[in-house]
């Protein structure tokens, strides 16, 4: 009689990959992007004689308006369906301690090169400091805009000053996002997080050479997927 041993229980492989963005941070980025080259666009066509010919002016001030609408409702309903996804955003900015301090001090050569850099948590102490002042700026934009509208139907709210605050918010979120879009899509070291923004996910490794004290976090809630 044969005697059949029971089948060996083998732990699954650990992941090459770690979840780095949810849906619901991924769509808001994505609404975000394609409402700020909207209103980039759009803007652009309201400032340059030259683009108002491809765009007349009335088009592309009610166009501008709708993508800031566009932006302002996405983010409230996603807010309202999906409040952890952005409280987990809120909570990371809102927490630059002292290894981000440090991080800060090795200047924009840290985006660049990461030998002995203090380990850094899920974002990084460059990228709080770009989604604060990304933020702070849509605010500046959202309400300037927001004058300069009222100032068109009412007086009263027409003060000077205001479009060129507008303009300056421009130029700085431009700048920025310019950094922004070298470091996903262009610099070596750093493009491999866009697949975070696609898929959802980042190569394990890249994470814990950029972002090691978050992997080592996500590793210690679900200690059968580290590696
Ligand atoms: C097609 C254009 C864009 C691409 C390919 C892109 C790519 C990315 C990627 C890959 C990340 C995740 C980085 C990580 O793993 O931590 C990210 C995050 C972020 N993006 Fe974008 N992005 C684009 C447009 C924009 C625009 C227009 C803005 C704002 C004006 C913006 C603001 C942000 C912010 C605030 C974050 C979180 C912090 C950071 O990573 O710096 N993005 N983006």
């Amino acid at each position: 009689m044969s005697t059949t041993s029971p089948p060996v229980r083998r732990a699954a492989p650990p992941s090459t990959r770690v979840r780095r963005f949810t849906g619901a941070q991924r769509l808001l980025h994505l609404v975000l992007a394609v409402t700020f080259f909207g209103m980039l666009w759009t803007g652009l066509c309201l400032w340059s004689p030259a683009l108002a010919e491809v765009m007349n002016r009335p088009l592309a001030k009610q166009w501008h308006f709708y993508f800031a609408i566009a932006l302002g409702v996405a983010f409230v309903l996603i807010l309202i369906l999906r409040p952890r996804d952005i409280r987990a955003i809120a909570r990371e900015v809102d927490s630059l301690d002292r290894d981000d301090r440090t991080w800060l001090r090795g200047g924009p050569r840290r985006l660049f090169n990461h030998r002995d850099a203090p380990q850094q948590g899920w974002l990084n102490a460059g990228q709080k400091l770009n989604t604060a002042v990304t933020i702070g700026l849509l605010i500046v934009l959202t309400l300037t805009g927001l004058l300069l509208w009222l100032g068109e139907r009412n007086n009263s709210f027409r003060f000077s000053g205001t479009v060129d605050v507008h303009d300056i918010a421009t130029i700085l979120i431009v700048l920025l996002t310019c950094g922004h879009l070298y470091l996903a899509l262009v610099n070596r070291t750093t493009r491999a997080s866009l697949s975070g923004m696609v898929d959802g996910t980042v190569d394990r490794e890249w994470a814990r050479a950029h972002h090691g004290r978050w992997v080592a976090e996500i590793e210690a809630e679900t200690p059968d997927q580290s590696s």
